[in-house]
């Protein structure tokens, strides 16, 4: 008897194991998209809207308004790797401004921004997407 005891205890410490591992990286992520909103709304908002369907106050006038985002048709392919709007992709533009890579000038690169701020910004973008 104390033998099976023994395996269930071993087999439910296992499973508490495994899982708990996955779930860091959903708590993780969840908190940068949290923060890429907030930064969003500070630096992005006024061009790409509220809900970054490019209909930000801002890019009324704009001949060429960005992109929703909840479509993902991305534009750039910033590493020339044959895949537009990777991570990377956005990233770049996100740093460097898209007139860097062949696009609008309106939109100015945010070389002020740390890694993990575009990262979070990146984040939250992809939580956009539908
Ligand atoms: C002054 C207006 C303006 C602001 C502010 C602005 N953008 Fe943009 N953004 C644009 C425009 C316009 C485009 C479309 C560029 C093009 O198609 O050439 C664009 C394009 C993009 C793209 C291109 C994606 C792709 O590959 O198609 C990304 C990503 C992006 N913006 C992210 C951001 C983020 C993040 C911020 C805030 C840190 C920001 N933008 C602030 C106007 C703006």
């Amino acid at each position: 008897m104390k033998y099976s005891g023994d395996v269930l205890g071993r087999t439910l410490l296992q499973a508490i194991l495994v899982v708990i591992p996955l779930l860091l990286p959903l708590g993780a992520s969840g908190q940068n998209v949290d923060a890429g909103k907030l930064l969003f709304g500070t630096y992005c908002e006024t061009c790409h809207g509220e809900n970054g369907d490019g209909n930000g106050p801002a890019a009324a006038a704009f001949m060429l308004k960005p992109r929703d985002f909840a479509l993902a048709a991305y534009k750039f392919d910033t590493d020339a790797d044959w895949k537009k709007g990777s991570d990377a992709d956005l990233a770049n533009v996100i740093r460097h401004g898209p007139a860097t890579y062949g696009g609008s000038l309106l939109m100015p690169g945010w070389a002020n921004l740390s890694d993990e701020q575009i990262r979070q910004l990146v984040a939250y973008i992809r939580s956009l997407e539908r």
